[in-house]
């Protein structure tokens, strides 16, 4: 890949090359919200999230400030634009209290323009949740609740090391079900020694509540976890096939779509923040570790803040968090689209890849021809989407649009 690190300099001008992305139109833009603590370090888990430890009476505030701090640095390269999501994830941020997180949604909106309907989505541990709080989460502007259950069940719960058991998961969905409008729960299958009744228990529990989203996630073990180190019995591949069947078919027959690789909505709750990203929008990343992707005029920017709590807290304390900046070249942009696009089940339009990029359809060559060629893409009325067995082999199909 083609690809330019910069140290980031808020005056230094970029210099435009042959290489640069011309746009005539900016994406949507949404805003993530990164917030790194948890109860406790799940084992399967690596976010960039660390277990809470007491660290003054007033981290809460301080965090909060710093991130409001980072958000005032990036408003330059955004004027004028106006918010359609902002998703508060982890970590945890239902540890935070409900006056922080109105603090926090209460200097966002003074601070920059947003849609009247903009989604605020937060993500919650049912561990941390109690009526009370959600509905202050709720009444500071939360309009949106993803929830992480994992599963119902006692023992699997015990076994990836979640700091809740199945009735706390229940409880904190039938409260956010009659608090919220909208609602996610996340999922995990292929759990240690999971079997397929206990899966076929789980899905059901979840479509009692009536969900009208929903994403399903295979436990995998990433390198630097616990399970990466001590690996649990896992469902052999076979089974974990015949589970991910399971799901699909019986979330499909409850009616919901399976829209994208990991996430099933009815018509309408389709989550307007993720689709952003997987339509190549532009997201503003404030918090330890966060990610950010603007579009100008003249080229489309990447941004990185400082990973560790700490480290960004005391670097926002000395004025900006950003650890890296990376200008995307035409080069980059193939890879870069379709690695996020091609998990849409309804593909994208050829003409939003080209308003998105600044590219043609011919720069996506010969990636394109190949995957057409090998039945795993097809481009049909100009909406490029990926064929049943292109959705199985994703990574392979992603890989054929990396460029060297
Ligand atoms: C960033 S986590 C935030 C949710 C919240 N911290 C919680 O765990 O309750 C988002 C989701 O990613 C999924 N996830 C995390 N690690 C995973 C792994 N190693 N394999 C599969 N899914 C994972 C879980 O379903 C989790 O709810
Ligand atoms: S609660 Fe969520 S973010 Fe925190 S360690 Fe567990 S999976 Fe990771």
């Amino acid at each position: 890949m083609n690809t330019q690190t910069i140290t980031f300099h808020p005056k230094a001008p970029h210099k435009t090359t042959s290489q640069d992305v011309v746009l005539s139109a900016l994406p949507p833009l949404s805003l993530y919200v990164h917030v790194p603590w948890c109860v406790k370090k799940c084992p399967y888990c690596d976010f960039n999230s660390h277990e809470f430890k007491e660290q003054g009476a007033d981290w809460e505030y301080e965090y909060i400030q710093a991130l409001l701090k980072d958000l005032e640095n990036t408003l330059p390269l955004v004027w004028g634009r106006r918010l359609v999501s902002v998703f508060i994830g982890g970590g945890t941020p239902s540890i935070l209290s409900p006056e922080s997180i109105d603090t926090l949604l209460a200097g966002i909106r003074a601070r920059i323009p947003y849609v009247a309907d903009m989604e605020v989505t937060m993500e919650a541990n049912p561990g941390t949740l109690d009526n009370a709080k959600l509905k202050g989460f709720r009444d500071a502007g939360v309009n949106r609740l993803s929830i992480g259950v994992q599963s119902f069940d006692d023992d699997l719960l015990a076994q990836i090391g979640r700091i809740h058991n199945g009735a706390q998961a229940r409880e904190a969905l039938a409260t956010a079900y009659q608090l919220f409008d909208k609602v996610n729960l996340d999922i995990m299958f292929a759990l240690p020694n999971q079997t397929m009744a206990q899966l076929q228990a789980d899905v059901q529990t979840a479509l009692s509540f009536k969900p009208t989203h929903l994403s399903y996630y295979h436990l995998t073990l990433e390198p630097n976890t616990y399970f990466h180190r001590y690996p649990p019995k896992l469902p052999d591949d076979e089974l974990a096939l015949d589970m991910q069947a399971y799901i699909e078919t019986a979330l499909e027959s409850a009616g919901m779509t399976h829209y994208e690789v990991s996430a099933f909505a009815k018509t309408g709750h389709e989550s307007v923040h993720n689709t952003n990203y997987w339509q190549f929008g532009d997201y503003i990343g404030i918090g330890a570790g966060a990610h950010g992707k603007i579009s100008r005029h003249d080229g489309i920017v990447r941004h990185a803040k400082f990973k560790h709590p700490q480290t960004y807290v005391a670097q926002m304390s000395q004025g900006n968090a950003v650890e890296s900046e990376q200008h995307l070249s035409r080069a980059d942009l193939p890879f870069e689209f379709m690695l996020n696009a091609l998990r849409l089940r309804d593909g994208v339009k050829v003409s939003h890849f080209a308003a998105a990029t600044g590219l043609t359809i011919a720069d996506l060559e010969p990636a394109l021809s190949t995957a057409q060629t090998r039945g795993l893409m097809v481009n049909e009325h100009g909406v490029l989407r990926v064929t049943d067995l292109g959705w199985r082999f994703m990574s392979d199909v992603q890989a054929l649009f990396l460029q060297e």
